[in-house]
């Protein structure tokens, strides 16, 4: 394959390079950086949004193209009311404070994620950021916000099977393809790495179809604590990796000799 060709497989588009095309970060941690400090929850919080400015920087510096954020989950809202209260206004505060860089530096943000249940100021800012940055071409920053993958995959089942029910799909018509095209990430490309901060090792109902073939990389710091270093670290790691998509070859590196 030469340079610059896309291979196709199932709904993801690759590219042939050793670089993550599409890095999706779990951010976790922010409760138990600030209660290591004997800060309140919400100090860690707000130190996780300094993370992310820098982390969405490093990632334009770095040349990747899409980068993922969990920044709410749909358990979240579960926690205590004022945590909740707080993790909204932090990002309220994130999309006003932080969307002229965004949009001087090209970047395009998207968010996933169920959008009904929303307030509708947030439903409102939420579709401005994105309206907003929408002909932008550099890094698109995809904020799963209120996201849950099982949520998103149920969605997504129940838009084929109401089309099945109008007679403009047959059953046979359901394919991988036509699920992702039904999904909240429809149009983007599945993630090469996903990183969860924090030491834990799950992927807590997030991007659960998207998530097939990509790389994972957990790390001991907590979020807060994440920065450039990190990532770069991270995008080395990567880099080293065999990528085989269930065939015998390597993806976008050369195959190592027989063993
Ligand atoms: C996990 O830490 C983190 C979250 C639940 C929210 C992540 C949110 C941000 C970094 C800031 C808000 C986002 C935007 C886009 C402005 P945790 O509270 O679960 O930490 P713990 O497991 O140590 O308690």
């Amino acid at each position: 394959m030469g340079d610059g060709e896309v291979l196709e497989l199932g709904s993801a588009a690759l590219a042939p390079r050793s670089a993550p095309r599409h890095v999706a970060l779990i951010m976790d941690g922010n409760g138990r950086w600030a209660e290591a400090r004997g800060l309140p929850r919400f100090e860690g919080h707000r130190r996780g949004v300094e993370a992310l400015r820098k982390t969405v920087r490093a990632a334009i510096e770095f040349g990747v193209d899409y980068l993922t954020v969990y920044s709410f989950s749909v358990e979240n809202w579960s926690r205590p009311p004022e945590e909740v209260r707080s993790l909204l206004a932090l990002l309220h505060r994130f999309i006003r404070n932080d969307l002229a860089e965004l949009q001087a530096n090209n970047v395009r943000v998207k968010v996933i994620g169920a959008r009904a249940d929303l307030t509708t100021d947030i439903a409102a800012l939420l579709r401005e950021a994105e309206e907003i940055t929408a002909e932008n071409t550099g890094l698109t920053l995809v904020v799963a916000f209120n996201y849950g993958a099982r949520q998103e995959i149920a969605a997504a089942a129940r838009s084929l099977a109401e089309d099945v029910a109008a007679g403009l799909l047959r059953p046979s018509d359901i394919d991988p393809a036509a699920i992702a095209s039904r999904l909240d990430t429809a149009g983007i490309p599945d993630p090469d790495l996903i990183i969860r901060t924090s030491g834990e090792q799950r992927l807590s109902n997030f991007m659960l179809w998207q998530a097939a073939y990509a790389e994972f990389l957990f790390v001991p710091v907590n979020w807060p604590d994440f920065d450039r270093a990190a990532f770069e670290a991270a995008i080395a790691d990567y880099a080293h990796r065999d990528r085989r998509f269930g065939g015998l070859e390597a993806v976008g590196r050369k195959a190592k000799t027989a063993s």
